[in-house]
């Protein structure tokens, strides 16, 4: 029983202890809260605190026994932790770490960070991180954590594929299709196309450098003159420019992205200059060109709105294409008309021009062209020269219209400059350019004024003279039938040029030939008229008075039979020299205007022989011992009236000889006054001055009043009472 004692007591002992123990316990904790919460440590009896990265709503140090500690967001959008560019914030229970985005990593090859000071993020390149992705016909292309592939320089997309996924595929590029436009004959053209053709068969993108300068020199070629290109008629040599220009841009543009550097000049032997620049990348501004031609623009115009290709800029000056646009029409803008019109105070009718420049086929990635979001800046160089009066350089570009030909058209271009040697011009779009020396032709309104005023003021002066010598009968003779076909030529003549001179379509037409032909006629026929005066004078005076000198017959046969010949042979050689684009008159291209001048020169050189002789001869009667002096009067004022008429007319058509091409505005004013003049001194010169025609003009007054007014006039002189009986037999 001893041994069971003792394990009471050993048991007890041990209790006892254990007491002692959680006493002891007891007495410790008794300053530890015991109910702090998970992720969190008591500070003393009544408090707790919440670990680091964890908080409860009181803050780190709680005494509430209801309150958690939750996790802080380190990463919330209130808190202070920035992980950096092209990384991520990540949240942990307790903690929180930063991470490069998607596509980056550390430079270090870690994966996670704590402080935006350790950011070392970095695009991955997945091109050559991986192993080959893309097809081999493109090339890979690091994205933003990503990649893509690009149709090789050369290739193109292989149809069903687009560009810069990741399946790209892409084949080799070829050289575009070319027609040649249709209804042009001719042999130039033909072989022009079989060496593209040639050039399009044996293409490979590797030698795009070599088929371009191909075919610019194929294109000098087909330009050169002569060649049977000069045979064609004006709209068809503006249709077969117009497609070229068109076509070459289109082939080029294709062409220059298979080149393999950035840039790329070529100088043809000819002198044609191809500029082109192949980017992939760039922005701001961007100058490219050579020495005929240079152009600054914004990268975000040149490059193709949706297109990845690289960007391709280009300019091609040709020398050689001026022959082919040379001679179409020149169309001024309207703010650029309202400019001049302020300028000159005057309206603009039209301008004729010059080529000055090289022409500049300008061509971009960017076929959207019509309207740029900046303008493109160019500096195109010519030789130099200072404009007139009236002329001025202007930036034009060629303005295709729908029935395949085309014109120079201003519109949003302006002219920013010009240096010795360059033009600046600025365009809002792009096409093909070129600086024109330009000529305006601008209305003189007080010139048109004084035309149409002196004209009618002209006619009706003329219609007097016809009617007077159709119906005053004491002057009846075959002189004054020479004078009143002389005015019914300058009357008809008047009149026409008063109702039809001006050509207002810009087109030649048949009304505007007819109106030109008409003219040359009358006005030689008056000339022819004034010839026979002359010759008709010489018969009074040197042949003694033989009464009658040529036959009637003779008189018609050469006023009108002459000038209608020497219209007959000018219209069979050159009728298109009848009509210009401003004035139904004579084209002084060739020497035309000479068809009308030269007679007229003639005519007035032989009145001139003729009336000295007669003076000559006058003079020697004079002097003889019994002149006739009645006779002999008479004969010198005939001279005197003839001379003044030769002069009157002559001298007009000296300042004519301006007329049309006015540079000098004194000409003009003076040719105008002397042509409006016209009919008003034959008026005063046959009719006014001539005592018999006087006497009538009085009687045929009286005639008027007398049957009017006449208890007036029966107190007017004897003189006129006299008269009256003829007149009421009338
Ligand atoms: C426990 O600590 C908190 C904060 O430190 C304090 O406010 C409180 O008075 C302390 N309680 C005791 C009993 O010491
Ligand atoms: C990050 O580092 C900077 C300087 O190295 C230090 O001033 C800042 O306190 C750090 N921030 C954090 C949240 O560790
Ligand atoms: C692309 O690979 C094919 C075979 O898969 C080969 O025939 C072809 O020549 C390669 N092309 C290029 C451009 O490397
Ligand atoms: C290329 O991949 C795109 C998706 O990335 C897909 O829509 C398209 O059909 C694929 N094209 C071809 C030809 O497989
Ligand atoms: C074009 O104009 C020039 C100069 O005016 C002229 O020499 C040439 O013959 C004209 N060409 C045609 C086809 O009319
Ligand atoms: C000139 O070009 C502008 C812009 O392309 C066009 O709107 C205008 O009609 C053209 N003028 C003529 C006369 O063709
Ligand atoms: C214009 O030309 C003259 C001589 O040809 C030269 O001395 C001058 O520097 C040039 N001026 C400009 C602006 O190019």
């Amino acid at each position: 029983m001893g041994g069971t004692g003792h394990s009471v007591f050993f048991l007890l002992y041990v209790l006892c202890v254990l007491w002692t123990l959680f006493e002891a316990e007891s007495q410790k904790t008794s300053d530890c809260a015991r109910w702090c919460p998970l992720n969190s440590r008591c500070v003393n009896a009544t408090a707790c605190r919440c670990s680091p990265g964890f908080t409860s709503l009181s803050g780190d140090i709680f005494t509430n026994r209801l309150e958690n500690c939750d996790d802080i967001n380190e990463c919330g959008p209130r808190l202070a932790v920035s992980c950096g560019k092209f990384a991520d914030c990540q949240n942990t229970e307790g903690s929180y770490h930063c991470e490069c985005s998607p596509g980056y990593q550390l430079a270090s090859g870690a994966k996670t960070f704590r402080n935006e000071s350790e950011n070392t993020c970095q695009d991955v390149d997945e091109c050559s991180f991986r192993p080959p992705v893309c097809h081999n016909s493109t090339v890979c292309v690091n994205t933003v954590g990503s990649y893509r592939c690009r149709c090789r320089r050369g290739w193109e997309l292989k149809p069903g594929f687009q560009n810069k996924q990741m399946n790209t595929t892409c084949q080799e590029m070829s050289f575009p299709a070319w027609t040649e436009p249709p209804g042009i004959k001719s042999q130039s053209l033909s072989n022009f196309f079989k060496k593209v053709q040639v050039l399009r068969r044996d293409f490979k993108p590797a030698l795009a450098q070599d088929t371009i300068q191909n075919l610019i020199t194929s294109v000098d070629e087909l330009l050169e003159v002569p060649s049977d290109l000069d045979a064609l008629a004006l709209p068809e040599r503006h249709k077969m420019a117009t497609h070229l220009l068109s076509e070459l841009e289109r082939v080029l543009r294709t062409l220059a992205k298979a080149m393999p550097g950035a840039s790329f000049t070529y100088r043809s032997p000819l002198n044609t200059e191809l500029s082109l620049m192949i980017q992939e990348q760039g922005d701001g501004y961007t100058t490219i060109g050579q020495s005929h031609a240079r152009m600054l623009l914004d990268w975000a115009v040149a490059t193709a709105a949706r297109d990845s290709d690289p960007t391709v800029m280009g300019i091609l000056s040709s020398w050689k294409m001026q022959e082919l646009l040379a001679n179409a029409s020149l169309e001024l803008d309207p703010e650029t008309k309202a400019k001049l019109k302020d300028l000159h105070q005057g309206p603009v009718r039209g301008a004729q021009y010059k080529l000055l420049s090289a022409v500049n086929l300008v061509f971009l990635s960017n076929t959207n062209t019509e309207h740029l979001d900046s303008p493109v800046t160019f500096a195109f160089s010519h030789p130099m020269e200072t404009p007139g009066p009236r002329q001025g350089l202007v930036c034009a570009f060629w303005k295709s219209d729908d029935r395949g030909g085309g014109h120079w058209n201003t519109t949003g271009c302006w002219t920013r400059g010009t240096s010795n040697d360059s033009t600046t011009c600025q365009c809002s779009h792009l096409s093909s350019f070129a600086v024109l020396m330009a000529h305006y032709d601008i209305e003189d309104p007080k010139l048109a004024l004084i035309t149409k005023v002196g004209l009618a003021l002209s006619l009706v002066c003329l219609l007097l003279c016809i009617l007077t010598f159709l119906l005053v009968r004491p002057i009846q003779g075959s002189r004054t039938t020479v004078h009143l076909h002389l005015c019914i030529c300058l009357f008809v003549g008047s009149a026409i040029f008063l109702a039809g001179i001006e050509n207002e379509g810009g087109q030649v037409g048949l009304r505007c030939r007819l109106v030109a032909g008409l003219l040359h006629y009358c006005f030689l026929a008056a000339f022819c008229w004034m010839s026979l005066e002359g010759l008709e004078l010489y018969f009074l005076v040197v042949r003694v008075f033989p009464g009658q000198g040529l036959s009637k017959c003779w008189l018609y046969l050469i006023g009108y039979g002459v000038p209608l010949l020497i219209v007959a042979i000018s219209a069979a050689v050159r009728h298109e020299r009848y009509g210009r684009s401003l004035y139904c008159w004579l084209d002084p291209k060739d020497g035309f205007l000479w068809s009308f001048l030269g007679p007229v020169i003639f005519i007035v050189l032989f009145n001139a022989v003729i009336f000295v002789t007669t003076v000559w001869k006058l003079t020697q009667k004079f002097s003889e011992i019994n002149p006739d002096m009645k006779k002999l009067k008479k004969a010198r004022v005939l001279t005197i009236t003839a001379v003044a008429q030769l002069f009157l007319l002559g001298s007009t058509w000296v300042f004519g000889l301006f007329l049309f091409n006015p540079h000098s505005w004194v000409l003009s004013y003076t040719f105008t006054v002397l042509t409006c003049l016209q009919g008003f001194f034959l008026f005063i010169l046959h009719c006014l001055l001539n005592k018999k025609v006087r006497e009538e003009y009085r009687k045929w007054a009286d005639w008027v009043t007398g049957n009017r007014y006449s208890e007036f006039t029966t107190s007017s002189s004897n003189q006129t009472q006299a008269h009256r009986p003829s007149e009421s037999g009338m």
